[in-house]
């Protein structure tokens, strides 16, 4: 069974709690949200290899630590997945980004894909899948199938705010993908919104409706 953490660090849970307001308008949504990404790509990176190199510093050589040049993925599904990119990629701007294209159909709540572009060498990568709500859980599913099937073996998934069924449902496919999130909300309702969630995250982060 694949971990859930949920960050329960004072600056992602006041952050969250800002961004939960229906009142935030869009420029401090946006803001934030890209905010939060950084602090959970700090967190989410905690277990990165690091290794011995040998530095002179004005005073003396040393031997100090430095990463072990792991390659990463942050794979963005759009379109609110693309909310939290520029924010993870501050800490780890080395990593390439991938991109996969779901749309939840109104009616079904049923994911559709229709755009994958990723790094070609993404069975190489560690992968962090990003997407702020993980709610039914059938967009996340479908897009680690998509990474799955183009050789991505090492993937994390990393959310906002994720609703019980979602977790449950990324675990029982993907056992072997570990879920961040910041927010772990009592459920869904029968739009499939989660509750009390934020709403829909792509409209407030891009101003739609
Ligand atoms: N997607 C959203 O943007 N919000 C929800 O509450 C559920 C899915």
């Amino acid at each position: 069974m694949s971990k859930l953490t949920v960050f329960d660090h004072p600056l992602i849970q006041h952050k969250l709690t800002i961004i939960r307001q229906k009142d935030t308008g869009t420029k401090v949504f946006r803001e934030i949200v890209d905010e939060i990404a950084s602090l959970m790509a700090y967190e989410v990176t905690r277990t990165l290899p690091v290794e011995d190199v040998e530095i002179e510093t004005p005073v003396a050589k040393t031997v100090q630590k430095q990463l072990a040049g792991k390659k990463l993925a942050i794979v963005p599904i759009l379109r609110a997945g693309l909310g939290m990119v520029d924010g993870m990629m501050k800490l780890i701007p080395a990593a390439r980004i991938g991109h996969i294209g779901m749309y939840r159909d109104e009616e079904t709540l049923e994911p559709v894909e229709y755009f994958v572009k990723l790094p070609e060498d993404i069975e190489q990568r560690d992968v962090f899948v990003v997407d702020p709500m993980l709610a039914t859980g059938g967009s996340a599913i479908m897009a680690i199938d998509a990474l799955k099937k183009r050789g991505a073996t090492k993937i994390k998934l990393i959310t906002l705010v994720a609703a019980p069924e979602g977790v449950e449902a990324v675990q029982a496919a993907h056992a072997d993908v570990d879920i961040f999130t910041a927010g772990l909300d009592q459920g869904l309702n029968e739009h499939g919104y989660i509750i009390p969630g934020l709403g829909d995250a792509g409209d407030r982060l891009f101003g739609t409706h």
